[in-house]
């Protein structure tokens, strides 16, 4: 069963892969935050900076795109196999409201008979690399799946992840892995599960719940805990020491990315929004380093986790959210 870095938008761009890779490694593959390719048939600048391979250098990534031009995707295809990808993502779980609302994302699981249709032109013509869906399980209701399903086994798709929830949960709820272990059997490819892994002994209990899936993937948690991926096959929890090494580096790295440290700092509160669920309490100094706007400030409350605060071997999930409305859960 492999083990992959979820895609995470804001959070796991190149600087954060590398990084990551350096200090903690463990993901078989880490999945890029999506890139919408437009009809002009070349990535710009700013998308380059994450997906070519030479930034990417001994990093395991796989490209993720956000399209519901079948036209872009085949073009965006093309061009990432002859950059050397071997594999591409195709996005249908984005549940954003810009997003959805030009059809894109998990846009496009509310339309079946627009996604068979995008599948048949996509597809029209063999496309030199894998192809790999990741998708939720409906817009509104997870029994929506079923006709997903019927259309996803019609297509050379080389994995199918399933972010197990539906696009009216966006990440709220516990994910749906009843409504998945129902329609496993029906998948005529390879199966990924994705949500809500958050302890590594987890993904014990997944797989042997599931011992033909192909593959697990966990991204909040891996934010949160760093060395999610190493525990997992057997290896130590993260230490103190190699934490705030980590946290260092990434700081100086995207410091260097962004050309300012103002942005830097601001950058860096989106990972301590996960991070600090790997510390025991620490609320009002959590709160303070929300509040800080420069570098030194900013430093001076890490330096202060850095001392004080107490490592757990695994993080808690309190990014949880209870779910907004009643939901049919089978
Ligand atoms: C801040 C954020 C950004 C995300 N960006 C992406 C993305 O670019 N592409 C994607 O497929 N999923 C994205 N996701 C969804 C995650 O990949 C994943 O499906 C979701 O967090 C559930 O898995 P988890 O419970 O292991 O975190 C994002 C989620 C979050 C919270």
């Amino acid at each position: 069963m492999l083990l992959t870095f979820a895609p995470m938008e804001g959070l796991t761009g190149v600087v954060f892969r590398r990084c990551h890779h350096r200090y903690f490694g463990g993901p078989d593959l880490y999945y890029m935050p999506f890139v919408t390719p437009t009809h002009e048939p070349r990535f710009t600048e700013r998308q380059l900076r994450d997906i070519a391979p030479e930034n990417n250098k001994g990093v395991p990534v796989v490209p993720q795109l956000l399209t519901q031009s079948p036209e872009n995707f085949r073009w965006a295809v093309l061009s990432l196999a002859s950059m050397g990808y071997c594999e591409v993502n195709l996005n249908l779980g984005c549940p954003m409201g810009t997003v959805t609302a030009k059809g894109k994302g998990s846009g496009m699981l509310r339309d079946p008979f627009a996604l068979e249709s995008f599948f048949e032109k996509a597809f029209s013509e063999p496309l030199p690399i894998a192809v790999s869906v990741k998708t939720r399980l409906g817009w509104r209701n997870e029994d929506e799946f079923e006709d997903l399903l019927r259309i996803y086994n019609r297509f050379p798709i080389s994995e199918l992840i399933v972010h197990a929830r539906v696009r009216e949960d966006f990440y709220k709820g516990d994910a749906r892995r009843g409504a998945f272990a129902r329609f496993l059997p029906g998948f005529a490819h390879r199966a990924g599960y994705n949500g809500d892994i958050v302890m590594t002994r987890e993904l014990a209990e997944l797989r042997d719940a599931f011992p033909n899936l192909h593959s697990v993937m966990v991204g909040r948690a891996a934010v949160a805990n760093p060395a999610f991926f190493r525990m997992a096959r057997g290896g130590p929890a993260c230490s103190r020491k190699e934490l705030f090494a980590f946290h260092r580096t990434l700081f100086e790295e995207l410091t260097e990315a962004f050309g300012s440290v103002g942005n830097t700092v601001g950058h860096m509160k989106q990972y301590w929004f996960y991070l600090r669920t790997l510390f025991e309490g620490g609320e009002r100094i959590f709160k303070k380093l929300l509040k800080t706007r420069r570098a030194g400030d900013y430093m001076a409350v890490v330096s202060e986790i850095e001392e004080t605060l107490p490592l757990q071997p695994e993080a808690k999930p309190l990014w949880w959210k209870p779910s907004s409305g009643s939901r049919s859960e089978s």
